[in-house]
């Protein structure tokens, strides 16, 4: 049974609350921990986030610290209501109102220059803070309910799949964490686009499942994905590390040939093949799709394979947001 092994964590561990969000009351309890100054999982459109009160400086360290983040990748901070960005940033610009109207509650974030009331730690020092509104309701009552902003990353283990479930969440941070507050499983199912408006531009900074296209649309403008190559620091800070890797090796293939091929010169291998097609020959293929990749990452491992086959079609191809998140599991 996987338990603390250091002193340092046997003294700090502690039993993580399991709370079904079914009732009024079971959401005031996470509010009420998260009051408290203690970290909780919480569901939302597109991963489960690992909470706790974007003022609350050490509460916020928890959080760093149950994940092993390092100190130098910031955090979003999420509100119940656009009038709540006042809060936490500055300076908002002509694009900002134009963007909201048309995303918020969604699955997008918005980097924008921060206000002086949060804490440095959240913003790993950055003079710029990255907004969300998630459009789910049990993640908006628990908001409100606590009475302040959130910050909320991936409730994962650094370097593990995001978490689509209360069950991920235990299986990452199970005793590290205060409680999960179980909504089902998350319907998108990869991280939210996150954009930067400083200087009123719209720049990508991690794809998702809100688009250019529909940026593009919204606002009359164009937008471009910033470039992290010509960069020494990434501008999200978070894209430089090893990411949504599950154990099993990834391989990409770009036809059904190449996954066949691949079942068969690999015979002693056990192989799980994803795609969005049946695949000739092949018995065991699993959907290839945002909402249950990273689900389908972890059950790969669960079952012991060595290798997952993907068939990135033309389709999987033009998802700007499942694409990233698969070459950089191909590349962990
Ligand atoms: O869908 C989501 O965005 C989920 C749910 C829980 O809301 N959250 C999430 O958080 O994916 P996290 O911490 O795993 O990813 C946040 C990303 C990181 O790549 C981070 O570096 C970037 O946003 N980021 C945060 N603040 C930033 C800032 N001020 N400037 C640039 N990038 C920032
Ligand atoms: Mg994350």
């Amino acid at each position: 049974m996987a338990g603390p092994h250091t002193i340092g964590e046997r003294i700090q561990a502690m039993t993580t609350e399991y709370i079904a969000a079914v009732t009024p009351k079971a959401v005031c309890r996470a509010a009420d921990l998260l009051q408290r100054g203690e970290v909780v999982a919480f569901p939302t459109e597109t991963v489960y986030g690992l909470g706790a009160v974007a003022f609350n400086s050490v509460a916020v360290r928890k959080v760093f610290d149950a994940k092993g983040r390092p100190a130098d990748n910031p955090l979003i901070v999420h509100v119940a209501a656009v009038e709540d960005i006042h809060r936490i940033a500055v300076r908002l610009p002509p694009l900002f109102g134009v963007i909201t109207a048309r995303f918020f509650p969604g699955p997008l974030t918005i980097i924008v220059d921060k206000h002086p009331d949060v804490p440095d730690i959240v913003t790993a020092g950055l003079p710029s803070v990255a907004v969300r509104m998630p459009a789910h309701d049990v993640a908006l009552a628990l908001i409100r309910a606590v009475g302040e902003p959130l910050v909320a990353p991936s409730a994962n283990r650094s370097g593990r799949p995001s978490p689509t479930s209360a069950q991920h969440v235990l299986d990452d941070l199970d005793t590290r964490i205060a409680a999960v507050l179980d909504g089902g499983i998350c319907t998108i199912g990869i991280e939210s686009t996150v954009i930067s408006l400083r200087g009123n531009q719209i720049a990508i900074l991690r794809p998702g499942s809100i688009t250019k296209e529909e940026l593009e649309e919204a606002t009359g403008q164009g937008a471009v994905y910033a470039d992290m190559g010509k960069s020494e620091v990434p501008v999200a800070p978070g894209m430089k590390y090893r990411h949504y890797a599950p154990q099993a090796r990834i391989i990409l293939a770009h036809t059904q040939q190449e996954v066949q091929q691949r079942l068969q010169g690999a015979r002693m291998k056990v192989i799980r093949v994803l795609a969005n097609e049946p695949i000739e020959g092949a018995e065991d293929v699993r959907l290839l799709c945002a909402a249950t990749l990273y689900a389908e990452f972890r059950q790969a491992d669960a079952d012991g394979m060595e290798e997952i086959v993907l068939l990135c079609s033309s389709d999987i191809q033009g998802d700007k947001g499942l694409m990233n998140r698969i070459l950089k599991a191909a590349a962990g």
